[in-house]
């Protein structure tokens, strides 16, 4: 199985570890070649052929749908996760009531629910349990209270890394009879996932970290079911069937696509998916999510085996594999002085929520990690 680090040639110097995908998932160069090759083209744009559009954006569609184990009609592509959340938050047909989130979740899982308390439904956020993460007991005991109308988490949360358990929540939803939205960004792509077999309604995720594609590029999966009962509050040119016929765009025919295409509105950035393309391909080829999650669950295991060894450093991510994905957040008590040490050994990384992120991904090598360690210490 060849992983990733032969597709980042500048990655082969002692100058930088890259430790940052939550942020920002660096391209692949034969991703780079590609981006270069359209935007010749897109520089003299008769070089462009519609089909040639049209294909790329299928592709996308392809690739987002293996990543996650759905069908590509069942994903309309987006230009990150918030859209798709919105779609989500303005598009499911909610009864007055309320959705549960967590605490301390990426306030994309927050503003677009926050903003509908005019319709009467209102968000609750589960409070941290005492070890600072995501209380899915409570959570769960909450969903059974009644009023509940839907749940939005993400599947692995930015700051501390903590993976929920989708199939607990998605069932307690189900129960309830309240719709459950995954926000999936921190770990699409290098966590397996089949939502088919997860009760999951909507699953958005900008590709821009763990994909290692281009900004302004994602995608949200809405379960067949649902795309008649979703109801897109904003509609453009690019829902409707006649977009498949461009000599005949003004036959004004309000008949929107029968796949999840219906939820794209506007003219894609056709270039940057077919980046996009290019980065999920070399993922896959590399064994796709469950090859790079155990990967990365490998070099992580060095982390939190170190965390845990030092009186002098907490870890905040839960050490069970199964609870956790590329994000690994360690909180030192000399936090200044370990991320000073970090930058000077050239480990890119952020702090978040006073915690250092650690985010490996399958480019990275036992050797970075053994340096990351080394420069902790020093
Ligand atoms: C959990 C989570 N959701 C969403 C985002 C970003 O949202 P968007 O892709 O809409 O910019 C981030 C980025 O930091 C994130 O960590």
């Amino acid at each position: 199985m060849t992983m990733l680090r032969a597709h980042y040639p500048w990655m082969n110097t002692d100058e930088v570890i890259y430790l940052n995908a939550a942020s920002t998932g660096p391209h692949p160069a034969r991703a780079v070649e590609r981006g270069r090759e359209w935007l010749e083209l897109r520089a003299q744009p008769h070089h462009i052929s519609i089909p040639h559009m049209v294909n790329a954006a299928q592709h996308a569609r392809e690739h987002f749908a293996r990543t996650i184990g759905a069908d590509s009609d069942e994903i309309a592509l987006m230009p990150n996760t918030t859209y798709g959340l919105n779609l989500a938050a303005r598009g499911l047909p909610l009864r007055p009531g309320t959705i549960l989130t967590f605490d301390g979740e990426f306030p994309s899982c927050v503003y677009p629910f926050m903003a509908l308390g005019s319709r009467g439904v209102a968000l609750e956020r589960v409070p941290f349990g005492e070890d600072g993460l995501p209380d899915e007991d409570e959570l769960i005991t909450r969903i059974g209270r009644g009023d509940v109308v839907a749940v939005v988490v993400s599947w692995v949360q930015y700051a501390s890394g903590f993976v929920v358990d989708l199939e607990r929540i998605g069932q307690a939803c189900r129960k309830a009879d309240a719709f459950f939205v995954v926000d999936g960004i921190q770990g699409c792509g290098v966590l397996p996932i089949n939502v088919h077999e997860l009760p999951i309604d909507i699953f958005a995720s900008g590709a821009q970290k763990w994909m290692l594609s281009p900004w302004g590029t994602g995608f949200v999966y809405v379960r067949r079911e649902l795309h008649e009962v979703v109801q897109a509050p904003d509609v453009g040119w690019a829902c409707m069937t006649t977009t498949g016929d461009y000599a005949h765009l003004t036959d004004y025919k309000y008949e929107f696509w029968p796949d999840a295409r219906r939820f794209e509105i506007v003219t894609l950035a056709y270039q940057d998916f077919a980046i996009a393309n290019e980065s999920l391909s070399a993922m896959h080829e590399a064994g796709g999510p469950l090859a790079l999650s155990e990967h990365i669950g490998a070099l992580a295991d060095k982390l939190v085996a170190w965390a845990e060894s030092r009186s002098d450093v907490k870890l905040w991510t839960p050490s069970a594999r199964s609870k956790r994905a590329g994000v690994i957040a360690i909180v030192p008590d000399d936090m200044t002085g370990a991320l000073a040490r970090l930058k000077k050994a050239g480990v890119v990384c952020v702090p978040r929520e006073n915690a250092i992120r650690l985010a490996p991904h399958g480019y990275n090598t036992t050797e970075d990690i053994d340096r990351t360690i080394a420069a902790l210490e020093s």
